[in-house]
């Protein structure tokens, strides 16, 4: 698709899929207001995301936070060139609070509609701050996904593969249940870690076997992906987190906190995460020839993942990008970004849109 408009638009975003409330206002790429409501005190006593409350808390603040994201840049609902929601994947009765209130104002409006795949904002939001050339490799790692893909232009992405059990910000937030540290754990880890030694405990990693053991050439062909993706249903490239997951219950059920500190616990834990994730992904990069490869999503925002992914891939001839931390975990800018391409592009939702809880990029 090519952008038929090049002038700078006017997007209001709006994001509900999980458990943030979020509401953004671009002017072409310029973020003039980015506001993040966090349900993470709702959750938090039950370690995860109760998806009856997190629609029934987006109910209540979604209104007073786009007008409060409208105020902040300065801006008219009368002056926007169009609204943006996300429409899926993620929690159904959370999605639907988004997706109604958009149209709603759409109508009222008579503004034009764009249903926005979360995913797709996750995987561009780094190119609201860096110039980033197609194509690069992406790992999108959040609460609910972790994947590769190749990013090959403007809405032409290509899953290469993904987890077969958990994702990793979910192996964080199990984690932090286990150790009692509340919800959502990634952040609480990533702190702790900090503190401690990664050589400390030494949890196993899972080792996936390539599904193709054997490719023509150094740099895998598209359609020799293609057909590895058609025959395993997520392709060459796996991540596995259930284990690690196993191993930390019964590292606690056993050993535990008696013999090693939280800060240890953590850090050893954490470092088995992310050998997890720089190995198949920079080796993915390297097969595919691939000369940039993007991380996104909540688990970016990671500081050892960052470090390492950067460094490790500096040294294998990657220019590796990561989004600023407000870019990485949930927020309507990158929806409203993803959306601003769409209607440059003429594309427009119904109002028959709906929200979808699986919704394939
Ligand atoms: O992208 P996101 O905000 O929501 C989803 O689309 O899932 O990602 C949330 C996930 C949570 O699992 C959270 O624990 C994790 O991102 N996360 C982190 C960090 N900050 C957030 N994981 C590791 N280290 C962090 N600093
Ligand atoms: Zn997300």
């Amino acid at each position: 698709m090519t952008p038929s408009r090049t002038d700078p638009l006017f997007i209001l975003g709006i994001e509900t899929s999980c458990d943030d409330t979020a509401a953004a206002v671009l002017h072409g790429t310029e973020i003039l207001a980015s506001v993040v409501s966090s349900q993470d005190e709702v959750h938090s006593p039950y370690g995860g995301v109760v998806p009856e409350l997190a629609s029934r808390h987006h109910l209540r603040n979604v209104l007073p936070i786009i007008d409060q994201t409208l105020h902040t840049a300065g801006v008219q609902l009368e002056q926007l060139d169009g609204i943006a929601v996300t429409c899926g994947p993620g929690l159904v009765g959370s999605l639907l609070v988004g997706v109604s209130v958009a149209k709603a104002l759409a109508v009222a409006k008579d503004l034009p509609l764009i249903g926005v795949n979360h995913l797709e904002g996750h995987l561009l939001a780094v190119r609201l701050e860096q110039e980033v050339p197609f194509p690069f490799l992406c790992l999108l790692v959040s609460g609910g996904h972790t994947s590769l893909y190749l990013a090959r232009d403007w809405g032409n992405y290509l899953l290469l593969g993904g987890t077969r059990d958990d994702a990793a910000g979910e192996a964080f937030d199990k984690a932090a249940k286990m150790l009692g540290l509340g919800y959502p754990g990634g952040r609480v880890i990533d702190r702790l870690a900090q503190r401690g030694d990664p050589a400390a405990v030494r949890f196993p990693r899972a080792r996936l076997k390539p599904v193709l053991s054997r490719v023509a050439g150094p740099a895998l062909s598209t359609a020799c992906l293609e057909h590895s993706r058609r025959i395993t249903g997520t392709g060459k490239y796996g991540f596995s987190f259930s284990g690690l997951k196993t191993a930390l219950r019964q590292f606690l059920q056993t050993q535990g906190r008696t013999t090693f500190c939280d800060e240890d616990i953590a850090a050893g834990y954490q470092e088995a995460v992310v050998d997890m994730l720089v190995e198949p992904t920079l080796r993915a990069a390297r097969e595919l020839g691939l000369e940039r490869v993007v991380v996104s999503g909540g688990v970016s925002a990671n500081s050892r993942l960052r470090q390492r992914m950067i460094a490790e891939g500096e040294q294998c001839g990657l220019r590796v990008f990561v989004p600023s931390l407000k870019l990485c975990t949930d927020n309507a800018a990158m929806i409203a970004f993803a959306g601003t391409w769409r209607l440059a592009c003429g594309q427009r939702a119904s109002l028959a849109l709906n929200a979808s809880a699986v919704l394939p990029l």
